[in-house]
């Protein structure tokens, strides 16, 4: 796809589709002014006969003749007193949808115009995101469907703006590679778990390097991880015919004695619960398990393609929770990295036995700060739906840049707490800790069994299993939390 910057008059531009804005109600932007002047008052007319409404996110295409374009696609953007951010995401998402499937194969686009209410929004904001929105909207996962949907028309996308100065180009870049990076996670999350397992997983970050040499990778196999002590990640992978992996990336574009940030990612292959065998219904999902390691693919990806100036290492610990006669049992007790000993009460609580270890290992990295992110607890999703990743950290100043950052990025998080109450419920009788806290809080407990690990360095949990994919008809992953990361790691850069 070529998306490119223009600042020359939109209606003067040849192309197969001209887009315009249509607010409801108000004003119109002037490129629409000046396509309905071109046109004769065609889009005014059209507005007076009700085929117009400006509806937020509603679209109509009309073919026109006699213009440098063939059509003209009219997206509404709904009343002006109530643009936010979040209504400007959905008439851009709407807009490209239509382009999608349509047959214009060079458009012209017109929206970065349409200014939000929001006190924050500027036009390179706007770029950005619409360079994002185009990457994710095309998006589509074809590759085990025999019967070859017909390719894609769109190729050419021209984004007119005031100027296509090194500020305007560096927001578009930001956002196409942030798209790119949502695409690669949502690749590897909707791969099927027959395929996507932990070697596989690694092999994705050896190509990851290869394509982008700024990141180093390193891969850890079982053998490394019992020597090192990794048994509370070793013991979630016992059952399983697949052999765990402990994926690193490391991409430093910083000042060598800059401490990295460091990103940890949950890489569940498949959570089938282990012994503690989850219900049938529904568990296709638990493909889903290591949409946090693919969100930190994702970011890295983007990172290598920006190379901004600040050092990142990414370490995914890859494991398949599988049933078996080696599984791992309830009641086995195991002894962590860290030392700390686990009573495993329940072997569908695994996530935070591949973490733990993981939060443990980072510590040789000296992070500015650690974040990790899981498909962690259904009792998130009931906590916050699937609107906003679960957030929980040990420092403030860490906590409100990564709220910050979802903000900006329309990726939100919310913030739940870790207070020390919660901690008993992990009290167990015959280890240090148990792997569960009970029905209550369910969510903030596996937080709080995590805390013990990340003693060491300003750490941040998003638990996204309610953000990381979507059921139903539109079933696929979702590319969260990657706006937000990366969004979260640029504002680290020369801090
Ligand atoms: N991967 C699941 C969490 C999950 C479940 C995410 C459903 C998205 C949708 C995790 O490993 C798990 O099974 N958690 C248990 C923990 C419980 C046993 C304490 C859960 O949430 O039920
Ligand atoms: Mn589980
Ligand atoms: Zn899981």
């Amino acid at each position: 796809m070529n998306v490119t910057l223009s600042s020359k008059l939109p209606t003067s531009i040849k192309a197969d589709c001209l887009v315009v804005a249509v607010p409801d109600q108000e004003d119109w932007p002037v490129s629409t002014t000046q396509a309905d002047e071109a046109l004769g008052g065609l889009l005014s007319q059209l507005q007076k006969e009700g085929d117009i409404s400006g509806k937020l996110a509603s679209t109509l295409l009309v073919p026109v003749t006699g213009q440098p374009w063939n059509r003209v696609l009219v997206v509404g953007t709904g009343v002006d007193r109530d643009r936010s951010a979040a209504s400007y995401r959905k008439a851009l998402s709407a807009a490209v949808g239509q382009l999608r499937d349509g047959s214009s194969k060079h458009v012209v686009l017109t929206l970065a115009e349409t200014a939000t209410n929001s006190s924050a929004d500027t036009e390179a904001d706007r770029v950005s995101l619409i360079g994002r929105i185009l990457e994710d909207q095309l998006y589509r996962f074809t590759q085990f469907k025999s019967e070859k949907a017909p390719s894609r028309k769109l190729n050419k996308v021209t984004v007119t703006a005031s100027g296509s100065g090194k500020g305007l180009k560096d927001a578009l870049e930001t956002g196409l590679a942030t798209g790119r990076g949502m695409n690669l996670t949502k690749d590897l999350g909707n791969t099927p778990p027959n395929i996507c397992h932990p070697t596989w997983l690694a092999e994705q970050a050896e190509k990851l390097s290869k394509e982008h040499k700024v990141v180093k990778t390193e891969i850890l196999d079982e053998k490394q991880m019992k020597k090192l002590g990794m048994n509370t990640l070793l013991s979630v992978s016992a059952g399983s015919a697949q052999p765990a992996r402990l994926i690193i990336m490391e991409y430093r574009g910083g000042k060598s004695d800059e401490k990295p940030h460091v990103l940890v990612g949950k890489g569940i292959t498949f959570d089938s619960g282990g012994i503690s065998l989850k219900p049938g219904e529904g568990m296709d999902e638990m493909k889903y398990d290591m949409g946090g390691a693919a969100s930190v693919f994702g970011t890295m990806q983007t990172i290598a393609e920006l190379q901004p100036a600040i050092n990142v290492v990414a370490v995914v610990a890859a494991a398949e929770n599988m049933p078996s006669g080696t599984a791992t049992r309830p009641g086995d007790i195991i002894t962590s990295m860290s030392g700390q000993t686990v009573e495993i009460l329940n072997t569908d609580a695994e996530g935070r036995l591949v973490l733990c270890d993981t939060l443990t290992y980072v510590k040789r990295f000296d992070p500015a700060t650690v974040v990790d992110l899981a498909t962690l607890t259904g009792a998130c999703v009931m906590a916050l739906g699937h609107h906003a990743t679960g957030l929980f950290s040990n420092d403030e100043g860490l906590a409100e840049r990564l709220l910050a950052a979802g903000e900006r990025a329309g990726d939100r998080a919310w913030r739940l707490p870790l207070w020390d109450e919660y901690q008993a419920q992990l009290d167990s009788n015959f280890a240090d800790m148990q792997n569960i806290g009970g029905r209550p809080a369910g969510a903030i407990t596996a937080a709080c069994f995590l805390s013990r690990f990340a003693k060491d360095y300003p750490w941040a949990h998003l638990d996204i299993a309610g953000t990381a994919w979507h059921s139903g008809k539109a079933k696929g992953s979702s590319g969260r939390p990657v706006p937000l990361l990366v969004d979260y790691l640029l504002s680290n850069v020369g801090k």
